[in-house]
């Protein structure tokens, strides 16, 4: 069945470029919008003078304002700039007068001002310094030119705030000592930001859009816009966080002196500047203006099956009975529209879903969960209760005349909630109740928010809502477009918490997304398709919103659209394996694909890859903990670790899980061989999991590959702590002990973390009930040390079962690569020591390795 199965759609994968195409005719480019065409030919920028005579400045406390005029007219536009902590500033220009819409509900809190340490007045230009950082600010034309440690880090010139174009402005950004830009997430494209030019490639879009059959190597617009820019070269990374929600158009030189020119519809020119000086300082200095994401519970963290749609509660049933049958680790089902009677979220199709408390009883009873979709447009419907109360309330987005806005979407006529007034938050986030979403049971763990862009199927309006509809306080929808889908997952957020009266970490997955989306949502990279480059897009796609704070990031495991051969379906599960979120989804009418369909020796590389997953869940577990300390992304492009190679500059189908773990993704079809790249210089080394070989850090090598793998090398010199017993959900594993796999360096060192909660509660947060420990082997020697001595780790004993000691016993030299070999302790075998160790200790703890 399962070679029938897949030669058939052999037949589909030779068409898929047919349907991944966009819609040209719908989606815009550039010269079809007129502010985007207009200040493109940037002819009216660099006409601003600062009015010397009109400072007022407040320094100590962080703070300079300066009128600017245009040639001799009187000053019209106000210029700011704050000293922030951590080698930031932040930027406003806005008219004197100006009733531009400034942005509420992206920052995680007020950023801290601090006082400016020198402020010179002098003929033709101000200096302000602070800490390292000079800002020069040249009056005719306004310029403003930053250097830290006395590099010459970033100009922004340019500026042009044209009264013709209503509320549109454009400034430039340069970045002298990049030699790449990075960031302003999402498209589907290359990691590096390619040059864009007039005639050429359109600038990069961030509108969010519901593009479905998205192509490859372009600057459209997707479903999320992250208007963060990385500068990155070996003398330094430095960035901007544009605060606004607007539209934007970015075009980008790579030339000497990489820039990028941004365009904006409306609203404020609200720039925060960052001045690294390394990219995981940058990161840093932006992630602490947005936030963090909450720790997610443990088993959001495993493997998610998911199709559109599984069509009854008997499919569900089967198909979770089947991954026990066959033995794969499976944490969650999914449920697409069609569990909705006429797609009226919070209700059920009661044919097909006669009984959803009985499904749930079901799935929980082999220790899994469920997800459901709900969307943000609501069906037009007297007597569908959620319509009812929101029209009774006024709680809806209106047209320009005032009346609710109704557009189609999958229930046909819709409208759409106003997530921008705090009431629409508050009733939206009600339903998810037990009481008010009928048949519902805590075995549903988390909720999908999709078309929420929002998707309206109307291609005269770009599939969106008009930009002149209104919202909650008379607030403009082109002012605060693509904070939509994220003020929706903050009101799903706000529901699930009240909910489950703040005691489970909301999962919540979101396909539009902004800056700060990371505080409520993991999120998806939408309708990609079953395509060789699609699964190489979605690690650039998920390394770049990594770096833009978004760490809980996946693609649909597959392909969405058209349906993967087995070479490319068993590859995309072996790569998918390593972005955060791991998820098998497909269209509507796709062949049906859960890895129990297939041939033993297909079935076989998948279950091994699941495995593979949920032996690394300490790992990804402790990640998720260190970002919320750190901030830090959880995968990492090779140049975040090694900023001054720049050879990795580039590179995008490689990355870094955390700082140990280096993966290669397989993404070209009947490869014997791929090239891999090992940084960090000589005297780094990493370690194969597949075999005993160890190359050294000096770049690219050809590495043989066979269907059951892709490359994976763990860093010499790491402890990476892994659970060797995989069973079929991560709950069932919850209480097995620890394999420690310590890779020892060339002084017989390594050092690895890791931590324990709950899995579950804020108490991590709320109580510091967590067990977070430092693993340091020397010789023989495992010392174990709490980090946080008040930390409570009681309930959270570290147990360990095994240490597998890898030692290199040839060092990789002259191009060759060299040998390790590994030595087993188990609590079974030799050491009474290592019999059932537990630790909960004062004291730092030591095991014996003999
Ligand atoms: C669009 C989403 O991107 C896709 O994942 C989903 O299956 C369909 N909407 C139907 O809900």
């Amino acid at each position: 069945m399962a070679t029938m199965l897949m030669s058939s759609s052999w037949i589909f994968a030779l068409l898929p470029s047919l349907c991944s195409s966009a819609d040209h005719d719908t989606f815009k480019d550039c010269s079809r919008v007129n502010f985007c065409k207009t200040l493109r030919n940037r002819s009216a920028q660099d006409k601003y003078t600062v009015d010397e005579t009109g400072f007022t400045t407040d320094a100590p406390n962080g703070r300079v304002d300066m009128p600017l005029r245009v040639n001799d007219s009187s000053a019209f536009l106000n210029f700011s700039i704050f000293a922030l902590t951590d080698n930031r500033f932040r930027i406003q220009v806005k008219e004197i007068n100006s009733s531009r819409q400034e942005l509420d509900h992206v920052l995680a809190g007020a950023p801290p001002v601090v006082g400016m340490h020198r402020f010179d007045v002098n003929t033709n230009f101000i200096s302000i310094s602070l800490g390292n950082n000079l800002f020069i600010i040249e009056f005719s034309p306004f310029t403003i030119v930053i250097f830290s440690n006395d590099v010459l880090q970033v100009i922004l010139d340019g500026f042009n705030l044209e009264d013709s174009l209503d509320q549109a402005f454009a400034f430039a950004v340069s970045f002298p000592q990049a030699l790449q830009l990075y960031g302003i997430h999402e498209h589907a494209d290359s990691l590096t930001l390619q040059t864009t030019q007039v005639g050429g490639t359109d600038p990069y879009r961030l509108r969010n859009l519901d593009v479905s059959g998205y192509e490859l190597n372009s600057p459209m617009a997707l479903y999320g816009a992250v208007p963060v820019l990385y500068g990155h070269g070996p003398n330094g990374t430095a960035g901007i966080f544009l605060h606004n929600a607007a539209e934007q158009w970015v075009e980008i030189t790579n030339d000497e002196n990489p820039q990028a020119y941004i365009m904006v519809e409306s609203g404020l020119l609200d720039l925060f500047i960052l001045l690294g000086p390394t990219p995981t300082e940058v990161v840093r200095q932006y992630v602490s203006l947005t936030g963090t994401a909450h720790l997610p519970q443990l088993w959001a963290l495993g493997y998610h099956q998911s199709r559109w749609n599984y069509d009854s509660q008997d499919d569900v049933k089967d198909v979770v009975a089947n991954f026990t049958t066959y033995n794969f680790p499976l944490d969650v089902i999914w449920l697409d529209i069609e569990y909705t009677d006429g797609k009226k979220y919070f209700t059920w199709d009661s044919n097909m879903f006669s009984d959803p408390v009985e499904m749930q009883q079901n799935i929980s009873a082999t220790n899994k969960r469920l997800v459901t979709i709900i969307d943000p447009h609501i069906k037009v419907e007297t007597g569908y209760s959620v319509y009812d109360g929101a029209l009774e309330k006024d709680l809806f987005v209106k047209n320009a005349d005032g009346s609710n806005f109704e557009g189609d979407c999958w229930p046909g006529l819709s409208s759409y909630m106003d997530f921008l007034n705090p009431e629409a938050r508050d009733y939206y986030s009600s339903f998810y109740s037990y009481d008010n979403f009928p048949s519902t049971t805590p075995v549903l763990a988390g909720i999908w928010n999709d078309m929420n862009e929002p998707s309206v199927f109307d291609n005269s309006i770009e599939k969106t809502l008009p930009g002149d509809a209104l919202h909650y306080g008379g607030v403009v929808h082109r002012d605060i477009h693509n904070i939509y889908g994220l003020l929706h997952t903050m009101s799903t957020h706000q529901g699930l918490m009240a909910r489950d009266n703040g005691t489970k970490r909301p999962f919540v997955l979101t396909r539009s997304h902004f800056a700060g989306t990371q505080r409520y949502s993991a999120i998806w990279t939408g309708d990609n398709t079953a395509d060789w480059g699609y699964l190489s897009v979605s690690y650039s796609q998920c390394l770049d919103a990594n770096l833009l704070g978004i760490v809980f990031c996946g693609a649909d495991i597959g392909g969405f659209a058209n349906d993967p051969d087995v070479e490319l379906l068993q590859r995309w599960y072996q790569a998918g394996v390593w972005l955060p979120f791991y998820r098998a989804h497909s269209t509507s009418g796709s062949m049906r694909r859960e890895p129990y369909l297939f041939d033993e020796e297909v079935q076989q590389v998948i279950r091994n890859a699941l495995q593979l997953r949920y032996k690394h869940l300490p790992v990804w577990y402790t990640l998720f903990y260190e970002h919320t300390r750190n901030k830090d992304p959880i995968i990492r492009p090779l140049f975040y670790h090694y900023p001054q190679d720049t050879d990795v500059y580039r590179i995008s189908d490689h990355l870094l899980v955390g700082r140990d773990i280096l993966v290669r993704a397989v993404a070209e079809a009947g490869v014997e061989s791929v090239q891999v790249y090992f940084p960090g210089g000589a005297e780094e080394h990493w370690i194969s999991i597949d075999n005993a070989e160890v190359y050294d850090g000096n770049g690219f090598v050809n590495i043989s590959v066979t269907i059951d793998a892709i490359p994976v090398y763990y860093r010499r010199g790491s402890v990476i702590v892994r659970k060797e017993t995989v069973r079929l959900s991560s709950d069932e594993m919850a209480n097995d002990g620890y394999t420690l796999y310590v890779n020892l360096d060339a002084y017989n060192k390594a050092t690895g973390t890791v931590y324990l909660d709950d899995n579950t509660s804020f108490n991590y947060v709320d109580n510091k009930e967590y067990n977070y420990l430092k693993i340091d082997m020397e010789g023989s020697d495992v010392t174990l040390t709490k980090v946080d001595e008040d930390a409570n780790s009681n309930g959270f004993d570290f147990v360990i079962d095994h240490v597998v000691v890898n030692k290199v016993i040839k060092e990789p030299e002259n191009g060759s690569f060299g040998r390790y070999e590994q030595k087993l302790y188990t609590k079974d075998t030799s050491q009474e020591l290592l019999k059932n160790l537990k630790f909960t200790f004062d004291e730092p703890a030591k095991i014996k390795l003999t």
